[in-house]
C-alpha cells in the first residue's frame, strides 16, 4: 500500500478528504462535534435519535452554516417519524444517511433517488448482505469491542467476513483510535474506519469534563458488556449503577427501575401512560423482565444523565473497549491529522520492510 491507499472508495463516495468517520452517538454527536469533524476533513455524523424533529432541522442548519464540507445524519429506521426525518435530510441537502437498524428497501430507494448516500451500520454478515442487496451505498460494520449496542464477534473476525461477502465499500468500526488501526482496516479490505469513543474523547465533544475524566481513567477491563440495562448487549463503562444492576435480583432491580423511571419521568415530562404504552410495545416479542423494560424505555435518559448533565453516579456511559487505550483529549483537527500522519508513517514502514 502507498499513500494513495488513503484515498479510498469512501473518500470518493462521500467527498471527504480522509477515510475516517465520526459515528452518530446519542447526546454526543451534536452540531459542534460534527462541524469540527467535517472541518478536519473526516465524515461527521449527527445523532438524531435523541433529538426532536425540530431540533434535528436546526442542528442540520447549524452545521451547514459552519462548514461547506459533507456530513451525515444517523437515524432509527423504526422511529415513528422516520419519514419526516428523511424529508429533512433530503430538503436540507445532507450528504449521508446513516442507520442504527437496517432501513427498508423503500427508504433506501427514496434517499438514493434524492442523491443521498446511504450507509447503514451492521453487526453481522447477513445484515450487510441484506442492505447491500437493497441498494445501500456502503456499510459500517461494528465489531463486538465497539461502544454502545454491539454484537459478539470481534472486528478482526467480522470485518474480513463482511468484506468478502459484499461488493460495496465497507467501513470498519469497533476498537479503532489511531493510524495503525486505519492501515490495518485498509489491509483487511475496508475503505476506512469509523470511531465513536475516540471522537467522544476530544476537546470538541460537549460531554462534561467529569464524564470524560471517567473514560480517560478507565482501563480496558473497566469496560463491560451488559444486558442488564435494556435487555440488549450494551458496551459501557463498569460503574456503580452497572455493578448494582448486575448483582441485583428481580425484585431489587424492579424497585431500582421504578425509582429511576419516576426520576426520569419528572425530568422528561413523559406521562406514566405513555411510558407503560412504550413498555408494552417493547416487551412484545422480546424476553425482557418488567424492570428491563422500564430501564430500556429510560436508556436515552440514562445516557443523557451522563453525556449532558455530567451525572457519573446515575447515568450510563456507553464506551468501546478502546477507552482503555485513550488518555488525551485532542481537538478533532489534531486527532484526524494525527491518525493520518500515523497511517502514512505506518505505510512507509511496511513498504521499507517489505
Ligand atoms: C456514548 C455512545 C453513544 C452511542 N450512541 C449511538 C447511537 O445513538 N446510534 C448508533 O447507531 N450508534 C451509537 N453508538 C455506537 C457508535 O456509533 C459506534 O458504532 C461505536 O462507538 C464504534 O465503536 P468504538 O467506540 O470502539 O469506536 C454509540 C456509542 C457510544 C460510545
Amino acid at each position: 500500500m502507498s499513500d494513495a491507499a488513503l484515498s479510498t472508495a469512501l473518500t470518493e463516495l462521500v467527498g471527504v478528504r480522509h477515510p475516517v468517520v465520526q459515528t452518530g452517538m446519542g447526546w454526543v454527536a451534536g452540531p459542534r462535534l460534527v462541524t469540527a469533524t467535517a472541518n478536519a476533513g473526516a465524515l461527521g455524523i449527527l445523532a438524531s435519535a435523541t433529538m426532536t424533529v425540530d431540533q434535528l432541522r436546526s442542528a442540520v442548519r447549524e452545521v451547514r452554516s459552519r462548514t461547506d464540507a459533507p456530513f451525515g445524519v444517523n437515524l432509527r429506521a423504526d422511529a415513528g417519524d422516520a419519514a419526516e426525518r428523511v424529508r429533512i435530510i433530503v430538503d436540507e441537502g445532507v450528504r449521508v444517511a446513516s442507520f442504527a437498524l437496517a432501513p427498508s428497501r423503500e427508504l433506501i430507494a427514496r434517499l438514493k433517488d434524492a442523491g443521498v448516500v446511504v450507509i447503514p451500520s451492521v453487526g453481522a454478515r447477513r445484515h450487510a448482505e441484506k442492505v447491500a442487496a437493497w441498494g445501500a451505498d456502503a456499510v459500517i460494520v461494528q465489531g463486538g469491542e465497539g461502544g454502545g449496542h454491539t454484537g459478539s464477534v470481534a472486528t478482526s473476525v467480522l470485518l474480513p467476513q463482511v468484506v468478502d461477502a459484499v461488493d460495496i465499500p465497507v467501513v470498519a468500526a469497533g476498537g479503532f483510535h489511531d493510524g495503525r488501526g486505519l492501515v490495518a482496516a485498509l489491509a483487511y479490505g475496508a475503505a476506512g474506519i469509523a470511531m465513536g469513543t475516540r471522537f467522544l474523547l476530544t476537546s470538541d465533544s460537549t460531554v462534561p469534563d467529569a464524564v470524560k475524566a471517567r473514560y480517560l481513567a478507565a482501563a480496558v477491563t473497566d469496560v463491560t458488556l451488559t444486558t442488564k440495562v435494556d435487555g440488549l448487549p450494551h458496551r459501557m463503562l463498569r460503574t456503580e449503577l452497572v455493578d448494582a444492576l448486575e448483582r441485583s435480583g428481580r425484585a431489587a432491580s424492579l424497585v431500582r427501575a421504578v425509582r429511576h423511571a419516576a426520576a426520569f419521568r419528572r425530568e422528561s415530562g413523559a406521562s406514566w401512560a405513555r411510558m407503560v404504552r412504550d413498555g408494552v410495545a417493547m416487551k412484545r416479542g422480546r424476553d425482557l423482565t418488567w424492570s428491563q423494560v422500564l430501564l430500556a424505555a429510560n436508556t436515552p435518559m440514562l445516557l443523557k444523565a451522563s453525556m449532558v448533565e455530567g451525572r457519573t453516579d446515575l447515568g450510563v456511559m456507553a464506551a468501546g473497549q478502546v477507552a482503555g487505550l485513550i488518555d488525551d483529549l485532542p481537538s478533532c483537527a489534531e486527532l484526524v491529522d494525527r491518525v493520518m500522519t500515523e497511517a502514512r508513517t505506518t505505510l512507509r514502514g511496511l513498504s521499507h520492510t517489505g
